[in-house]
């Protein structure tokens, strides 16, 4: 992702919070502020308000595993998921969550409706079904669907990839690859290790609009 655009989305959030961001940062750093409220408060300018977002900047969180949006916020919380957009517009959210906050904001982004974004290249997405389903013997890359699920729903740790933004999956797939960024994914690490960057492009293009349950 380019800085660029990363600046000009935060700028934008800061005008269209207007007056009310003072509100908004007192409920955020207030522990008795439910879930819920700052799922409408505060969230829903970047993630959406039932977790599609419509920006590719902003990962989807609708119908996430609940216990991988607990691991994420508390891996924000301690720093120790420091990819640039992770700490840029993460760090300063997550920093004054209580736990029951992370736990009520899991469970009310993994109740939302997960819809697709649009479908991209026909034939990119073709071979990135191949990827996902029956991995890439050759270079050593197993089927994702052994932890992300044959529709990519997840199961718990395994994040949900389904109809995430093909952008977002390429650049974190870049992330596990070449840094050390997000350290608990070392699964992903291994995983990454031999992909190409057609080889990314391809399945992230299948997993926006992988077919449903
Ligand atoms: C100003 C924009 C912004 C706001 C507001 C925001 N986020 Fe985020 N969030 C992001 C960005 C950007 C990322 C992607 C970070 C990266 O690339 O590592 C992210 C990532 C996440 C992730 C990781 C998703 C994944 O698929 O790994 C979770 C979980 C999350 N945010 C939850 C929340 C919650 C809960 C709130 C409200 C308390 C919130 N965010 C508010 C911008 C925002
Ligand atoms: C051995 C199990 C395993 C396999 C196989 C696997 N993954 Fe993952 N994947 C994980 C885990 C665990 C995470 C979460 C890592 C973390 O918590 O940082 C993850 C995270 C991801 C993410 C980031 C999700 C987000 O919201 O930030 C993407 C994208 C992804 N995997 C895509 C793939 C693709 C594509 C493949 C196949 C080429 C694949 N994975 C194969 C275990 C696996």
């Amino acid at each position: 992702m380019k800085r660029a655009s990363l600046t000009l989305a935060l700028a934008l959030v800061a005008i269209g919070a207007g007056c009310s961001s003072l509100e908004r940062s007192r409920s955020l750093a207030n522990p008795s502020t439910p879930a819920k409220t700052l799922a409408s408060q505060v969230c829903s300018n970047c993630h959406g308000l039932d977790g599609n977002s419509i920006s590719p900047n902003f990962p989807k969180l609708a119908e996430q595993q609940q216990e991988y949006i607990v691991a994420q916020l508390n891996q924000f919380r301690n720093h120790r998921r420091e990819d640039p957009p992770g700490f840029i517009y993460m760090w300063g959210i997550s920093r004054s969550l209580t736990d029951d906050q992370i736990k009520g904001l899991a469970a009310y982004f993994a109740e939302q409706k997960s819809v697709s974004p649009g479908s991209g290249n026909p034939k990119l997405i073709e071979e990135g079904k191949q990827i996902f389903d029956s991995g890439l013997p050759a270079q050593n890359v197993p089927p994702c669907s052994t932890c992300h699920g044959d529709h990519g729903q997840g199961n718990g740790q395994f994040p949900r990839v389904a109809n995430q933004h093909a952008d977002y999956a390429v650049k974190q797939l870049t992330v596990f690859q070449q840094t050390e960024q997000r350290p608990d994914g070392v699964a992903m690490k291994v995983v990454t290790h031999s992909l190409s960057r057609q080889n990314m492009e391809a399945v992230a293009a299948y997993l926006q609009d992988i077919p449903p349950k």
